[in-house]
C-alpha cells in the first residue's frame, strides 16, 4: 500500500472526554503515559493534528530530551485547510520541520522550517486525507502517528485508514455534553458506518489502563 502505517495515540478520561468542556487542554496522561508518548513520536516520521488543537492546545509536537536520549524529531503536520496556524505558535517553531497541509495558497511569513503544501478537499471540505497520504508517503514519510483531536481521528477511522490504536484511560471524569470525547465530528450515519476494532492488549500504567486496539477493516 503506498501510505504510510498509522497510528493514533491519544489520551482520554473515563468517560471519554480529551479536553476540559471549554476544549482547553487537560492534562490525563500519567508520567508513564508521557514516557510512552514521546518515545512513541521518537520512532515516527510524523505527528499530524488538526488546526484547532493547535489553536486550543498550542503544542510543540516534538519529543523532550527529558524523556529520549538524542531525540530525533518527527516531522509535525497540521491539518489547517484555511491556513489559520498563528506564526507564533509552537508548532511552526525552529525545533523540527513543520508541514501545514492548505487547499490554497497561504500568504503568511513561516520560518524556513515550514512548508505548505497544497491538497484537495473531500466532500466535506476536509483536507483529502487519502489524497495527503499518498503525498506524504512520496516524501519519505512511511509512519504517521496521528495525535488529534476529536475531528480528525473521528475521520481518520471513519476512512479506515488507521492500523493501530493506542488509547490511555486516565481515572478521572469530566463530564459535560459538549466536552470534545475521543471521537466527534460527524459521526456514523447508519449501524452499517459502525467503526469496528479489536483490542490487541490492555496494560496498567501508573493509576490508568493503556489499550491498544487494532482496527477491523
Ligand atoms: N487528550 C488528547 O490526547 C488530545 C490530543 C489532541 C487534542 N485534544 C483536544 O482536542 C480538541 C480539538 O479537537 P477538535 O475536534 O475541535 O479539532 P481538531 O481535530 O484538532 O481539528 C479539526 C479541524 O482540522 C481541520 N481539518 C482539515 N482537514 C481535516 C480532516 N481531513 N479531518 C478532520 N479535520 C480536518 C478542520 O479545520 P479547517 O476546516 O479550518 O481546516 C477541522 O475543523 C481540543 O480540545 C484539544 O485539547 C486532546
Amino acid at each position: 500500500m503506498n501510505q504510510p502505517h498509522i497510528i493514533i495515540n491519544c489520551a482520554m478520561t473515563a468517560d471519554g472526554k480529551i479536553a476540559q468542556p471549554s476544549g482547553k487542554q487537560l492534562r490525563i496522561s500519567c508520567e508513564e503515559d508521557m514516557e510512552r508518548m514521546y518515545k512513541l513520536r521518537n520512532k515516527y516520521d510524523a505527528v499530524l493534528v488538526g488546526i484547532d488543537t493547535v489553536l486550543s492546545d498550542d503544542p510543540k509536537l516534538t519529543v523532550k530530551d527529558k524523556y529520549v536520549e538524542n531525540p530525533r524529531q518527527p516531522i509535525r503536520i497540521v491539518l489547517d485547510t484555511h491556513c489559520k496556524t498563528p506564526t507564533n505558535s509552537l508548532v511552526v517553531n525552529q525545533a523540527a520541520k513543520t508541514l501545514i497541509i492548505t487547499d490554497k495558497e497561504c500568504n503568511k511569513k513561516y520560518n524556513d522550517n515550514v512548508e505548505i503544501i497544497q491538497c484537495e478537499t473531500d466532500k466535506e471540505g476536509y483536507i483529502d486525507l487519502n489524497k495527503l497520504l499518498k503525498i506524504l508517503f512520496n516524501r519519505g514519510i512511511k509512519t504517521l502517528m496521528v495525535e488529534g483531536g476529536s475531528t480528525v481521528i473521528l475521520n481518520f477511522l471513519k476512512q479506515k485508514l488507521v492500523d493501530d490504536m493506542y488509547v490511555y484511560i486516565g481515572p478521572m471524569i469530566v463530564g459535560g455534553k459538549d466536552t470534545p470525547t475521543l471521537a466527534d465530528g460527524n459521526g456514523i450515519k447508519n449501524i452499517g458506518e459502525l467503526i469496528n476494532l479489536e483490542i490487541v492488549d490492555t496494560y496498567r500504567l501508573g493509576p490508568g489502563i493503556l489499550i491498544h486496539y487494532r482496527m477491523i477493516k
